[in-house]
């Protein structure tokens, strides 16, 4: 049976100030999303990658792909995403050939994961964990708030135990079946979760974490991208 990666790369990233879509932004003179499907690629355990571009941007995303070299064992399919990542993976996952039993959902926006966390993130599914997620510690305390008005400040309602809580990345890895079902349960009760594995969470199935990687993060603001450019330049010397 055969594993496949979706990428939801449909946002704007507005975060990351002016331009172009993130997902198209360069890296190292290459774009983001490249690095994220090579980083897919460079497990041996992905046999497809599924791309999900900007609604109208299908047709670009593919020229892109042609133009940069991906493995040759690598079988790549670009889809047109949604309006939010919950409908961009949801037609990622509608464009599976049947024959995929795990199935791996990565940002776009975490071009650099490392290949060991992606294959640490397989394994764990294939040894039978419906639901896996990479995450780390917190260095930050984190509370939760009562959101107030812009620029006012907002009262604090709790401080969780910050040794019990880990900030989670992607590749997140699901047994096909049980992903599916949670993104129909969504579009059936319109909830939403802001992971996948939120979603599975939501089916009563069980979830694990397992150790993500710091060079995993998730490029979202301007700083972002100068830490992504050390981590590329480090890697290149
Ligand atoms: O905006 P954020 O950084 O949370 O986006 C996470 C990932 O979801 C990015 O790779 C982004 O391209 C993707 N996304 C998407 N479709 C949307 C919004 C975000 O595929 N409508």
């Amino acid at each position: 049976s055969r594993t496949a990666a979706v990428i939801p790369a449909a946002g704007r990233g507005v975060r990351l100030g002016p331009g172009a879509p993130k997902a198209l932004r360069a890296l190292g003179g290459t774009p983001m999303l490249v690095h994220a499907v090579r980083a897919m690629a460079a497990s041996r355990q992905v046999s497809l990658v599924v791309i999900v571009a900007p609604p109208d941007g299908a047709p670009e995303v593919r020229n892109l792909l042609d133009e940069h070299a991906l493995p040759e064992r690598t079988e790549f399919l670009v889809v047109p995403g949604g309006g939010t990542r919950q409908e961009s993976v949801k037609l990622g996952l509608d464009a599976l050939p049947a024959d995929i039993r795990a199935v791996l959902v990565h940002d776009a926006a975490r071009p650099l994961v490392p290949v060991d966390t992606v294959d640490a993130v397989v394994e764990a599914v294939r040894d039978g964990a419906p639901a896996v997620v990479p995450a780390l510690p917190l260095a930050d305390t984190v509370k939760e708030v009562e959101p107030g008005a812009p620029g006012e400040p907002e009262p604090v309602l709790s401080t969780p135990v910050r040794s019990r809580l880990r900030a989670v990345q992607t590749p997140q890895g699901f047994d096909r079946d049980t992903l599916v079902r949670a993104h129909e349960r969504v579009a059936v009760s319109g909830e939403g979760a802001t992971d996948d594995a939120g979603l599975v969470e939501q089916l009563g199935v069980p979830v694990v974490v397992v150790p993500g990687h710091e060079e995993a993060f998730k490029v979202t603001r301007p700083l972002d991208l100068v830490l992504a450019e050390a981590v590329l330049a480090r890697r290149r010397a």
